[in-house]
């Protein structure tokens, strides 16, 4: 029997229907419409409309009804397109370290850095990584969250790659919110491997990548395309075998050198992430390109650093995606809105460009098209912040939280005092 339930009335609906999926876009693009009831049917979206009108539908069709008595504004539930919630330890001596006047490259040359945390994890269980990836999506789903992309690439043998997906999967089997895995066994080439980074590539190739399949764990690859890491040449045979093999490909690129939104771009990845060092050359190509631009200012944060050039990257026409980089090392924060507000801030970014970064660019850069978009036939994803006003929730940048979060027609979360 089909399940329905109904939300309202919403004061003010930001659908983000019908907006361009690359390029800038005008402050006054937003499509809002007032005193909205949202009628949900299986978890997807089958009415939008007056609440006056549509309630006696919802009501006779027997749905769950919610009915709001304070002035709340809608958004698509948030999509966080690049994180690394699955680790374990606290890099909090990096980050001291950083601020002391060590950079990041020179702390993991030391023995910090990344594979400190690939140390940590490797020494957890399953079932420890499992917990640490559930209070950290509660965390999110708590900020309006409801899709979370979620990183292997701390464990960096065929085995404990293989445990951090598994681990990935089964906390989402038990949280409220999609979270959509990516293979990152390219993330630096481990210390213990005995072999090249060429070797080691071709290993995965042939030994982690269809292990991958087999289980049914990923269907996405992603590579850290830098100095210290992997270079474009080696990175783009394994990412093409990835392709062969059927994955979708992402690249952290351009973060500290260039070179790695090429990579992106020539594998016709569906993003590049970080691109705090791209210059005009590389965001006039990825404007050319199908690749989904991706920021991600909680890095830029945590590492101190400048932001990617998502002003240029818009205005160029390329299409940009906002993402927390929620990780032990350069981002730690993991606060979705906070960042995206403040990179709208610095990079001065349309009320509509932000939403639409955190929205339905976020979906295309994880090839997702149920989602993103408040409009029927849509996933009934959805979050309510305690406003008649969107333009309140950049403004006070993450400290105006949600009173509830919404997945698939169903309250996840609501705050403690609504
Ligand atoms: O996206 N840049 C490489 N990878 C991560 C950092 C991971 C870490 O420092 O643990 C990033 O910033
Ligand atoms: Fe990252």
């Amino acid at each position: 029997m089909a399940e329905y339930s109904y939300f309202g009335p919403i004061a003010e609906l930001v659908s983000m229907d019908a907006l361009p999926l690359k390029g800038a876009i005008q402050e006054n693009a937003l499509g809002l419409l007032t005193r909205q009831g949202v009628l949900a049917r299986n978890g997807m979206i089958q009415e939008i409309g007056e609440h006056e009108k549509l309630l006696p539908f919802a009501k006779k069709a027997g749905a769950e009804i919610h009915i709001f008595d304070t002035p709340l504004v809608a958004l698509p539930g948030l999509i966080d397109c690049h994180t690394h919630i699955c680790f374990s330890g606290s890099r909090a001596r990096d980050y001291a370290l950083r601020n002391a006047g060590s950079t990041y490259l020179e702390i993991a040359k030391a023995g910090g850095g990344i594979w400190d945390t690939v140390t940590r994890t490797r020494q957890a269980s399953e079932g420890e990584l499992i917990r640490g990836i559930t209070t950290r999506v509660g965390k999110h789903i708590s900020q309006g969250v409801t899709t979370i992309e979620v990183k292997s690439g701390y464990g960096l043998t065929t085995e404990e790659e293989l445990k951090m997906l598994r681990a990935i999967r089964k906390a989402g089997d038990s949280v409220p919110a999609d979270l959509i895995s990516t293979c990152l066994a390219a993330h630096m080439l481990p210390r213990d491997y005995a072999g090249s980074s060429k070797e080691y590539l071709e290993m995965l190739g042939n030994e982690l990548l269809p292990r991958i399949t087999e289980e049914g764990l990923s269907k996405r690859v992603d590579a850290f395309v830098e100095e210290g890491a992997f270079s474009p040449s080696d990175i783009l045979p394994y990412l093409e075998k990835a392709k062969g093999l059927g994955f979708e490909i992402t690249v952290h690129a351009d973060q500290f050198t260039t070179g790695g939104s090429q990579v992106a771009i020539d594998c016709q990845a569906l993003s590049a992430d970080h691109l705090e060092a791209s210059t005009s050359k590389e965001v006039s190509a990825l404007a050319q390109s199908d690749v989904v631009a991706v920021a991600l200012p909680g890095a830029s944060l945590g590492l101190g650093c400048g932001f990617t050039p998502a002003r240029a990257l818009l205005d160029a026409g390329a299409s940009l995606a906002i993402a927390s980089d929620h990780n032990p090392g350069s981002a730690p924060m993991g606060q979705l809105l906070t960042q995206a507000a403040i990179l709208g801030a610095r990079e001065k970014l349309t009320t509509p460009e932000v939403f639409a970064g955190i929205t339905f660019r976020a979906a295309a850069a994880l090839n997702l098209s149920d989602r993103g978009i408040l409009r029927k036939g849509m996933l009934t994803d959805m979050v309510l912040f305690p406003t008649n006003d969107h333009r309140e929730i950049l403004y006070h940048q993450g400290s105006l939280q949600p009173v509830y979060t919404i997945k698939k027609g169903k309250i996840v979360y609501s705050k403690p005092e609504a």
